[in-house]
């Protein structure tokens, strides 16, 4: 009778994992506003063949980039090259094997205060080395030669960029001024959060049902009124919640946890309802817990995987309060400002050029060795990490 009831239990798990494979596989997030991540569109993306044969590694720039530029001819063409510079800078360090197609839009904000911004236009769910499903941003996934593989999209990385800014270009060839941006640093750290720089930890949950920050969860699946799952991020399997320094939970067991709050595939009235449901579950403590450890200082950390740069945790941002989507958890802490990992800290300080600053922190790529180990985390290849961590797509 023992025997029998775990054969069945076994076998109801096999058929529920089965089932939960295949409705996680069929479904990509497309991100069409790089400023506005919570602007997502649930779409199939039904197994296809591979056709892509890779490119030659001698290519100087893997980076095939689209502009959309709404001003005069001149600056358009100062965008290209900064963009061309940004491309041959990145194939320098990763060993790319697939061209990734960047839609870079230039127009006039008429709002000083934005810079722009970058994102992956596609995430992809694919099985990762500990066979929990995570999302994959677009331009990773193709590198992995994976045959077959979900549709892609068009593009790989869709990025808007603020006309009306103080932009500093280097091939201008005069002195930075006080209130100017360095364009060619902003879009090389833009370009990073496309490539996967970027957790899956924020507030859209309550956020996207008008209702103040109480709880940050991983992103999520909810279509046709019905739950399908928190997810992380590829990014989100090495990040960890600190407390005096020792760890207190993966962001993976968390997202372990508040996948209990609501069972998957539970359809609901309206949105509403679902978040009700979540916020009133003994679960969401975790996703208090993960708002605190996002606004207190040395309390976010990311333990890079074996053999990658540097086996150096780098802690993530977690010192701004109220927490702010966008620049809190997906960058490095504002602590590695002055250090080779500059480059993805949240802000940017006008004035300063991104010369200026690799001489200042004495390193030989605006890539510093923190952020390569991170990218080499979740997957991309580099010569000190030939063998990165893959992961596999089941299909039908
Ligand atoms: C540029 O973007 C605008 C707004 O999305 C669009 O209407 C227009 O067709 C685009 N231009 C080109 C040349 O693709
Ligand atoms: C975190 O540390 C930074 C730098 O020391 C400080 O400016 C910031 O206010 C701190 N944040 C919090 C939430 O304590
Ligand atoms: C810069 O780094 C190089 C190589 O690590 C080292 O030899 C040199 O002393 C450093 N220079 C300064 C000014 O720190
Ligand atoms: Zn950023």
């Amino acid at each position: 009778m023992k025997s029998q009831s775990i054969y069945a239990s076994l076998l109801l798990c096999i058929l529920t994992f089965t089932r939960f494979l295949t409705i996680a596989a069929e479904l990509c997030i497309d991100f069409p506003n790089p400023l506005d991540h919570s602007e997502k569109v649930i779409v199939e993306c039904p197994t296809t063949a591979n056709t892509d044969t890779d490119v030659k590694r001698q290519t100087i720039n893997f980076f095939q980039v689209t502009h959309n530029c709404t001003v005069n001819v001149a600056l358009c063409n100062k965008v290209k090259i900064a963009f061309i510079d940004a491309g041959v800078e990145i194939s320098k360090v990763l060993n790319l094997k697939q061209i990734i197609k960047v839609y870079v839009f230039f127009t006039d904000f008429n709002d000083i205060n934005i810079l722009g911004s970058a994102g992956s236009a596609r995430k992809i769910p694919l099985i990762s080395d500990d066979k929990i499903i995570r999302f994959y941003p677009q331009a990773l996934v193709k590198q992995f030669s994976l045959d077959p593989h979900p549709e892609y999209s068009d593009l790989d990385i869709i990025a808007h960029f603020n006309a009306g800014q103080e932009w500093w270009f280097r091939n201008d060839n005069v002195a930075i001024e006080p209130e100017q941006i360095d364009f060619n640093e902003l879009i090389l750290h833009e370009l990073i959060h496309g490539l996967g720089f970027e957790s899956s930890w924020n507030d859209d949950l309550e956020y996207l049902d008008r209702q103040k920050t109480t709880g940050l969860t991983p992103d999520f699946l909810f279509h046709s009124n019905e739950f399908l799952g928190f997810y992380e991020y590829i990014f989100d399997r090495y990040v960890n919640f600190l407390s005096s320094s020792s760890v207190v939970s993966t962001s993976t067991s968390y997202t372990y946890q508040l996948n209990m709050a609501v069972a998957k595939k539970t359809s609901f009235n309206t949105y509403s309802d679902f978040v009700t449901e979540v916020k009133s579950s003994s679960q969401w403590k975790y996703a208090e817990s993960a708002l605190i450890h996002a606004i207190t200082n040395y309390s976010l950390y990311f333990a890079p995987a074996k053999y990658t740069s540097s086996n150096k945790g780098v802690y993530l941002e977690s010192g701004l309060y109220p927490f702010a989507r966008g620049s809190s958890i997906s960058h490095v802490s504002i602590i590695y400002e002055k250090t080779p990992d500059f480059l993805m800290t949240w802000k940017q300080d006008p004035g300063e050029t991104l010369e200026e600053t690799i001489q200042f922190v004495n390193y030989t790529s605006p890539i510093g060795p923190g952020i390569l180990s991170i990218l080499e985390s979740i997957g991309y290849e580099t010569d000190n990490s030939p063998n990165p961590i893959k992961p596999t797509y089941i299909h039908e």
